[in-house]
């Protein structure tokens, strides 16, 4: 434990640091030195460092200003504070903000050794137990994300649409977040301690999704050594949620609607019907009224299915959901201690794309962003958006939606914000408003 760990020493006194780094590089650590904490704070930011050795007595930045920047921007980044027997007070201070522990000078150096171990090993705790808590998150249903009027409007349809038992269609463009309403649905049902089962509908030939459905009887063909079960019987007392229904072919249908009309349904090769209780949710991102009109869907199959009808709005219809999606994917998506974020012309890049691929697009966009931003901000030039004839496919500002005040403001301070990289003074000063206001803003807003 601990060996190879990196520790910057931040201390004025040239001598004592060249000797501790000495004592630690023969422990097995990685040691770099700093003599002001204004440096201090570029190599934090340059390098992922374990542990900090902080002196408190600097000329330009002091000791607790390093502090108060790494447990806002580092908060893993643990810190010994290195003290004089005159600076107790301070010392106990710096605890109270967060640093790990502190030492008096003239120390021991196997005393400070321990503490440095200590320190680091308790780094390593929280890093594990985030990432244990990540995979755990992984595994439960994604969240919905969004403010804007138009998805908490669906979300709340979503909702109450779940209590009840009907099938429901969700109706949307590619990449609007249907198969995660799926899942929200089911989760919100009273069906959700039963599975949720799903299959698409364009994946596979027409056999096949027979045969994935409604299983088969041992011998029904060649390959069927053994009988196995549909998903529509695994998926019983559950949902099944059946995507791009639209790709449904016109053997299949008549069977999937006598299934929902009866809850009756036969295994290929078997001569007796079985019944399963199911919940159907079908998703498509065709206009299945259109598709029946020319006669490539079955009206009475499209009526069993479509007792609710849900539509789930293009991401260019939802206002300033673009840039708390953005930023949502930055923090799912960043380097663990590195979250990046987006400079005020790339946000404005963003909010003036048109998303054809929505909320897919997005996260795609973003992921590529982090790879190609040189540094943690990402600029508009990293955000690689489709050309249509040689041009960006923008259009121009937001006039397509009128904005609420109240999210346009959000949206300058936030983007005031970040172009001072949080600092608060500078926001408040370009903005016109006193920081006290500021702060009453950013409370409001919740911004992050
Ligand atoms: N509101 C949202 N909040 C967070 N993530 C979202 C949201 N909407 C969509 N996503 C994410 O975007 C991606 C695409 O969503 P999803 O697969 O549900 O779309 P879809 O409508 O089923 O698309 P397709 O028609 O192409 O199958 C997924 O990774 C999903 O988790
Ligand atoms: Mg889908």
């Amino acid at each position: 434990m601990g060996i190879n760990s990196q520790i910057l020493i931040v201390d004025d006194d040239e001598t004592l640091c060249y000797l501790l780094k000495e004592e630690l590089i023969n422990e097995g650590f990685k040691v770099d030195i700093t003599y002001d904490g204004k440096y201090a704070i570029q190599n934090i930011k340059n390098k992922n460092y374990d542990l900090l050795l902080l002196d408190l007595e600097m000329s330009e930045v002091s000791g607790e200003e390093v502090l108060d920047f790494v447990k806002e921007s580092f908060p893993d980044l643990q810190v010994i504070v290195l003290t004089a027997k005159s600076e107790m007070r301070t010392a106990i201070d710096c605890i109270k903000k967060g640093a790990y522990d502190f030492i008096t000078k003239p120390y021991e150096f196997s005393q400070l050794l321990i503490i440095i171990n200590r320190a680091i090993e308790h780094k390593e705790l929280i890093v594990k137990n985030r990432l244990l808590s990540e995979k755990i998150n992984q595994n439960t249903p994604h969240q919905i994300i969004g403010e804007s009027r138009q998805i908490k409007e669906i979300i709340n349809l979503a909702e109450r649409a779940a209590k009840s038992d009907s099938n429901i269609l969700l109706e949307g463009e590619t990449g609007t977040g249907k198969e995660l309403f799926a899942e929200f649905i089911h989760k919100n049902s009273e069906r959700n301690d039963k599975p949720l089962v799903a299959i698409n509908c364009a994946s596979l030939p027409d056999q096949l999704i027979e045969s994935e459905l409604f299983g088969f009887e041992k011998g029904a063909f060649t390959d069927a050594k053994a009988s196995k079960q549909g998903l529509v019987e695994i998926a019983n007392r559950g949902t099944l949620f059946l995507d791009e229904i639209g790709e449904l072919s016109l053997i299949l249908q008549p069977k999937l609607l006598r299934f929902l009309e009866k809850g009756e349904f036969r295994r290929i090769g078997g001569v007796s019907n079985l019944t399963s209780d199911v919940r159907v949710i079908g998703a498509t991102n065709k206009n299945l009224m259109e598709e029946a009109d020319n006669k490539n869907f079955r009206k009475d199959l499209l009526f069993r299915l479509n007792v609710i009808t849900l539509t789930i709005p293009p991401l260019r219809e939802r206002g300033s959901d673009v840039l708390i999606l953005a930023n949502y994917f930055l923090d799912k998506k960043s380097p663990l201690r590195a979250k990046k974020v987006l400079s005020p012309e790339a946000e404005n890049k963003l909010l003036s794309y048109e998303f054809p691929g929505n909320v897919r697009e997005l996260e795609h966009i973003i992921e590529r962003a982090i790879i190609f931003s040189e540094d943690n901000i990402i600029q508009a030039k990293d955000l690689y958006l489709p050309k249509i004839n040689g041009q960006e496919f923008v259009y121009e500002g937001n006039e397509k939606e009128i904005l609420p005040m109240d999210e346009v403001e959000k949206m300058h301070i936030k983007k005031v914000l970040i172009h001072h990289e949080w600092n608060r003074e500078k926001s408040a000063h370009d903005l016109g408003i006193s920081l006290k206001t500021l702060y009453t803003k950013i409370k409001k807003y919740d911004l992050k």
